[in-house]
């Protein structure tokens, strides 16, 4: 049997800024932040089916209500009142707990593929507002590219796109728990902070050819540390020629900006066996969002 299959392409994101600003009165903290999408994706399958499931070919993610694919196929089923159904498969290649919002690409994903595959026609507004009450990241995976985020992050304005950057993604052998990051954050971190200034932004040369000193992410100093190793990746991607080197969202992903795909080759080399478990990937920056793909299916 040949059957078309839909499929979702869920890119990662990594936080270019990233300032909390407040604590509020619902726990979530105040952030005005500047998502930018990368070139490294999850791909998820849907299907026809009674009742919702997934599979995962990734053993160590939940596949049962607590995974955000499901939470987002549940909700828009609430919602629209359609009494079908869908079965999905989740092919992960981006890292869980890494702040490059995965689980959140694939939440917007699900989104996509349920509203196509059940012809529920949900308005662009409608499935935004159902995207943020599923996580503060997901409506920017809506709309990809370069994107300002305030609010929750969950409040999406897009920014001229950044000419594509060449990243170095690094991946330490251990995720963190953004609800942890954030308390620790509460406590520690001098509320309030500055916001995204474009004028800020525009003097370092914004969306032209940055100097990158616009990079800031307030969460860093009280990731770095929890953790020690991640500072010292970073300081290590800034002694092989990264043009800036930063945390992404609440970790634990490190990634440097670098000049070409050759600098980052030259770089790898350079860092050596040095950090034990680490995991690298070369990337660039993309001005795509989730979008959704017909595969034909031999199965
Ligand atoms: O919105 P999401 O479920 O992805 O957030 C995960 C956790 O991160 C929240 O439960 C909260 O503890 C923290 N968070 C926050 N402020 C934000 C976003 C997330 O405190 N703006």
């Amino acid at each position: 049997m040949s059957t078309p299959a839909l499929v979702a392409r869920c890119p990662a994101k990594v936080n270019l800024v990233l300032r909390v600003l407040s604590r509020r009165l619902d726990g979530y903290h105040e952030l005005d932040t500047i998502f930018q999408a990368v070139d490294l994706w999850d791909s998820l399958e849907i299907r026809l089916a009674k009742g919702l499931r997934m599979t995962c070919d990734s053993p160590e993610l939940p596949t049962d209500g607590s995974n955000l694919v499901l939470r987002a196929a549940e909700l828009l089923r609430e919602r629209s009142g359609t009494s079908q159904g869908a079965e999905f498969h989740l092919r992960k290649l981006i890292p869980a707990q890494a702040g490059l919002g995965g689980g959140s690409s694939d939440a917007a994903g699900a989104l996509l593929l349920c509203d196509r595959l059940w012809g529920l026609g949900t308005s662009a507004a409608e499935l935004r507002a159902i995207a943020a009450e599923i996580g503060s990241d997901v409506p920017f995976f809506l709309d990809g590219g370069t994107a300002r985020g305030t609010g929750r992050g969950e409040r999406i304005e897009a920014l001229p796109a950044l000419r594509p950057l060449h990243l170095l993604l690094g991946f330490p052998p251990f995720g963190t728990s953004t609800a942890e990051v954030y308390k620790q954050a509460s406590i520690r971190l001098t509320l309030p902070g500055d916001g995204v200034s474009l004028a800020i932004l525009k003097a370092h040369k914004w969306p032209g050819d940055n100097d990158f000193a616009f990079m800031v992410n307030d969460l860093e100093p009280v990731v770095f540390e929890m953790r020690p190793a991640l500072r010292d990746f970073r300081d290590a991607l800034l002694g092989v020629g990264a043009k800036a080197a930063m945390l992404s969202g609440s970790g634990s992903t490190v990634y440097g900006v670098f000049g070409s795909e050759d600098d980052i080759e030259a770089a790898v080399s350079r860092l050596g066996n040095e950090h034990e478990g680490w995991r690298l990937l070369s990337s660039r920056t993309v001005a795509a969002a989730v979008h959704v793909v017909e595969r034909g299916d031999k199965s």
